[in-house]
Parts: C-alpha cells; structure tokens; sequence
C-alpha cells in the first residue's frame, strides 16, 4: 500500500507512523507513573521536521483512554498569531483547552467550580474575554493576575481530584515551547511561577516539546542546573531516520520506487533521514523509473521548491537586511565581523539581526563562526542564484 504521509501532515495515522517503538516505550513508561502519584516533567527537543508533534499526538491518542490528555500548541495561541505572545495569552489558552479536554470527557461539574471561584475569590476585574467560547475575567493588578493564573495552571488537578473513579491522572503536552522566546525578559519569572505551581500537582504530568537542540539557551534556562526545572525533567532528544531505517521504510511503504544504490545514497544525503524531507521527496520523485545518483540529484533540484516551502515562508517574512545577511553565509561560514565587512556595515549593527535570525533557527553559531543551520535552505537559495542570477529577495 502506497500510503506515504505529506510532511505538512500534523497527524499521522497508526499505518502511517513508522519506527520510534522505543522512543514511545520509554515515553510511556515515564508518564505511567503519573498513575501512582508521582508525574514527570518530560522534555522531547529536535530539530525542525524530525516527527516530534505526530510523536506527540500519537503518544496521546494511546492515552486518552486512561487520561484527560490536553495537546497545545503555543504558536496557535492568539497573541503569539498577532504577532507577540503575552503571559495572559498563554493563560487564557491553557484555560480554553482544559475545559474543552473535560467537555470531550463529559465531565462537566468543573464549570460550576470556576464559576464559583470567579465568584467568590473576588479579584479586581478590568475585563472578562472570549475565552474559546468561555468566560475568562481579566484581573486588574498584578496581585489579582497572579491568583488567577496560579488557579488556571492548577485546574489539571482540580480536575484529577474531582474525576479519581475515572481517569489516572492528567497528561498535559505543550508543543511549539519555543514561542516562549517572546515572553523576552519575563521568561525567567514565567518559568519559575510555572514551575511553582505544577511541582505541587502530584497527578499531572507535562511533556514540553519545540524545534529546540540541546545546543540551544532556552534548553539552559529551563532544564540546566540553574534553570527553572533544573535536575527535575527528563530530556529525549528525537533523532532523524537512520539509513537502514529510511531504506527499510521505502521498501515497505514505497515499492514503487526504484533507487539503485547510488541513488539511495544520494537520497539519503538530500533529505538526512528527516521524515518530513524524507516523505515529501519520496512523494514528489518519479515512480516507477530508474532513479541513480544523477537523476535524484536532478529530481531534488527540481523539487527542492516543495522541500523548502516553510523555509521559503520565513525567508519572505524576513527583512531585505536579515536576507543579505544570510546570503553573506552560503558559500562559507563566516565570523560576525566578516558578514559586516562583506556588507559594509558596523559589526555592531548585526546583534540584532543574528539574534533574531539564530532564534528562528535559520543560522547558527559555533565558536563565534556563524552558518546556515538549514542545508535545504541554502540549496534553495544557491539554485535560485544559478537559475535566475540573483537571490529571490521579494520573494514570492
Ligand atoms: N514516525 C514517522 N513516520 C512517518 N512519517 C513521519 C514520522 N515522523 C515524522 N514524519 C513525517 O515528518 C513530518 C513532520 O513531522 P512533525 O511535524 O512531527 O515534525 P516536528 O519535529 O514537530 O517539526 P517542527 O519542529 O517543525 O514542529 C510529518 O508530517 C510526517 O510526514
Ligand atoms: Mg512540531
């Protein structure tokens, strides 16, 4: 059966989702021990495409049964679309999708208990907002925000308390952790006022995930030594396809592709064993014809367009400056103060740009040298360069 996923697809279904038995298995055995009152605090980083989100969704489809699950996503959050993510943002969609959680579950005794806490807790309101169809009052000072939010994060409990005859514990994901990047200087105080709060929870457990490496600083500051969650969560890093796994992956899901040696090796070497290049180069290449080394070259070229599309889309959100900056870097990686002489600007005036552009994970720095992070972005970019003499800037 011909039944390759797109890369885009955010959830996969059982037949689909291949390999991973014992990232799942360690996974599970971790969150079972929520059943027994002590929940773990689990992080699962790994670089872009690498299959973390339908691991996730996978992992709570297994425990829906047993669990009230809540799957978030951060970057779906409202003030995050409209460009800045805000602590009460955050709070006002954490509230939405538990509620909506115990909907699925039918357990509706909890909307009288938040009504009735709106109630009597008494805070100073300055609005009440649209949460997802809910109320959700918005507290005057910051004293007020702060019961507030501390009641919100502890609703997964609340609800354990109220439900014990029915579900194990709760089990909640938060996917896209790296939008937290906007929190800005409040992130630490979030981190340690989260932290806070769930340490106490003796029946939920947490899975955090985002495109985040262990090489990254947000990694320090939530799970280093000194980080909010230091010593307490458990780190998984997911890993790309190796390439008997990919080999074996083609041969059962894809027959009809016809790779001779040379050419596998070179499809392995395009896509690295990420699925998400590894399923929409599979999809896109020529079935059923000799595919050698050349001809996946040729066929990579050709659809490197639909390979690099979420690049593309952040490449043409980026600045005319961020953009020269990044071509300063396809042939070599350079130091900050060769980009600047290649531009003829200050060294200083590039903190701002690298930053942002290392935070969107498109480059990368190693002992102050910095360098494309995303090898099908630069292919994209040096074969537009060959094709059309310039670089696309107003791409798009
Ligand atoms: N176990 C798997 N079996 C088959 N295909 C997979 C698997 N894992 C990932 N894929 C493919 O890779 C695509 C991307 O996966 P996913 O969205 O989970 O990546 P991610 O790590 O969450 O990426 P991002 O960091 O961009 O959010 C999926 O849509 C699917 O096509
Ligand atoms: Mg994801």
């Amino acid at each position: 059966m011909e039944d390759l996923p797109w890369g885009t697809d955010a959830e996969l279904t059982d037949a689909q989702f291949y390999n991973r038995e014992q990232d799942i298995q360690i996974i599970r055995t971790l969150l079972e021990s929520t059943s027994k009152g002590s929940p773990p605090t689990i992080m699962i980083i790994g670089i872009r495409g690498v299959g973390k989100t339908v691991l996730l969704k996978k992992i709570k489809r297994e425990l829906e049964k047993d669990y009230l699950t809540s799957y978030i996503d951060l970057s779906a959050t409202s003030g995050y679309q409209r460009g800045k993510l805000t602590e009460m943002g955050i709070i006002e969609h954490f509230y939405s999708t538990w509620l909506e959680s115990c909907e699925k579950k039918g357990f509706s005794t909890i909307l009288k208990k938040v009504s009735k806490f709106f109630k009597t807790k008494n805070f100073g309101l300055k609005d009440i907002v649209d949460a997802g169809g809910l109320p959700l009052p918005i507290p005057q000072s910051e004293d007020d925000y702060k019961k507030l939010s501390k009641f919100v994060l502890d609703l997964p409990q609340l609800i354990f308390d109220d439900h014990k005859d029915k579900i194990k514990g709760s089990i909640i994901i938060i996917d896209e952790f790296q939008a937290l990047n906007d929190l800005g200087e409040n992130l630490d105080s979030f981190l340690w006022f989260f932290r806070s709060v769930i340490q106490n929870q003796k029946n939920v457990a947490y899975i955090f995930s985002g495109s985040i490496t262990s090489r990254d600083e947000m990694i320090e500051k939530i799970a280093g030594h000194s980080g909010a969650f230091g010593g307490r969560m458990l780190n998984i890093e997911l890993k790309p396809f190796t390439k008997e796994t990919v080999q074996s992956y083609l041969l059962e899901k894809l027959p009809s592709l016809n790779l001779d040696e040379s050419g596998f090796e070179r499809f392995y070497k395009c896509t690295q064993g990420i699925p998400f290049y590894v399923n929409t180069f599979a999809k896109l290449l020529q079935k059923d014809i000799h595919l050698n080394e050349k001809k996946v070259k040729e066929e990579f070229y050709r659809t490197l367009p639909f390979l690099a599309v979420h690049l593309i889309n952040q490449w043409s959100r980026l600045t005319f400056h961020e953009q020269n900056i990044v071509t300063t870097l396809i042939d070599q990686p350079c130091k900050r103060k060769e980009i600047a002489e290649k531009l003829n600007i200050t060294p200083g005036s590039l903190s701002k740009p690298l930053n942002k552009l290392q935070k969107l994970r498109l480059i990368e720095s190693k002992n102050s040298i910095y360098h494309i992070s995303e090898p099908i972005l630069k292919a994209w970019l040096k074969n537009e360069y060959q094709e059309k003499g310039v670089f696309p800037f107003r791409s798009m």
